[in-house]
């Protein structure tokens, strides 16, 4: 049976091989999907041991993206953008390496019926998971796309890999003086409590607001923007399941639906 694993640290609480094996078996494909606990100075050594044994692709968490880039002999459009990738395929002895965050988020998005054509976007953060969606999100055409960072270099940084594009970089205090449609929450900071420092008069009742992070409950970022009456809130759990969906159309050739393993993912969360 073909055999792929998501390699990380931690990795004992990753979702993938439950999304993966939901959407084998509703495809009829036959393999076998496992997580790897990578010692943080063994990520190279332990994909190397799991091509040498025959493994076709795998999926890399934190904190082996940039390092899984460095392993490639070819990497896709978006994955030399984002400087991180996180889907590998073995195949000819070669390791072909794709990012599908972005797609992910894209597509949660569309699904969710967000405009995103024509919309003024604004991205918070511009660490590893926000440089990954920057280039799917200006395939979509939007008006403008801001991202606003704590450290505003760092986001400079990313407006000057990209020619010709409505992308912008700010402070936070620049990004609460303007309006947007569709807000994304792409920092760490609910993860490490004190929330994302954004102004209440940003977000209103035609806010979109999406978090590329989720849980239990909502998100502090999207419980204000609730107590604000935004027009949307969104989580990032369709953004899991969507870069999955792609990870697997790369490996497969096959397109699974999302919306059963967001559903069952949702209901055993709740449960938890
Ligand atoms: P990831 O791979 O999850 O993006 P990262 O590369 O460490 O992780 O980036 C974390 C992002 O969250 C950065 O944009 C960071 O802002 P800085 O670049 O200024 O460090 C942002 N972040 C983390 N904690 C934050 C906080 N308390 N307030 C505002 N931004 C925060």
């Amino acid at each position: 049976m073909d055999q792929y694993r998501v390699f990380g640290n931690p990795i004992k609480q990753s979702r993938s091989p439950f999304i993966h094996q939901s959407f084998a078996q509703a495809t009829n494909q036959a393999l076998n999907y496992e997580i790897h606990f990578a010692a943080l100075d063994g990520f190279v050594k332990a994909v190397k041991e799991f091509i040498a044994q025959g493994g076709k692709g795998a999926n890399i968490t934190a904190p082996f993206k940039e390092q899984a880039m460095a392993m490639c002999d070819e990497l896709t459009e978006h994955a030399k953008f984002s400087g991180a990738v996180n889907t590998l395929s073995f195949k000819n002895g070669k390791i072909y390496g794709d990012t599908t965050d972005g797609i992910g988020l894209v597509n949660d998005l569309l699904a969710n019926g967000v405009i995103l054509e024509n919309s003024k976007l604004l991205l918070l953060g511009a660490g590893g998971a926000a440089k990954g969606v920057v280039l799917p999100l200006l395939n979509q055409n939007p008006k403008s796309l801001t991202i606003a960072n704590r450290t505003v270099s760092k986001a400079k940084a990313i407006v000057e890999q990209y020619d010709n594009q409505p992308l912008l970089a700010c402070s936070f205090d620049e990004a609460n003086e303007q309006e947007f449609d569709v807000i994304i929450n792409a920092t760490s900071a609910g993860l490490t409590g004190g929330g994302v420092p954004i102004a209440e008069k940003l977000i209103t009742t035609n806010s979109v607001c999406y978090d590329m992070t989720y849980g239990k409950t909502p998100t502090p970022f999207l419980q204000k923007a609730e107590k604000l009456n935004a027009l949307k809130t969104i989580d990032g759990l369709g953004m899991l399941v969507g870069q999955a969906a792609e990870s697997f159309y790369i490996w497969r050739g096959i397109k699974p639906s999302v919306e059963p393993v967001i559903s069952k993912l949702k209901s055993s969360l709740s449960q938890e």
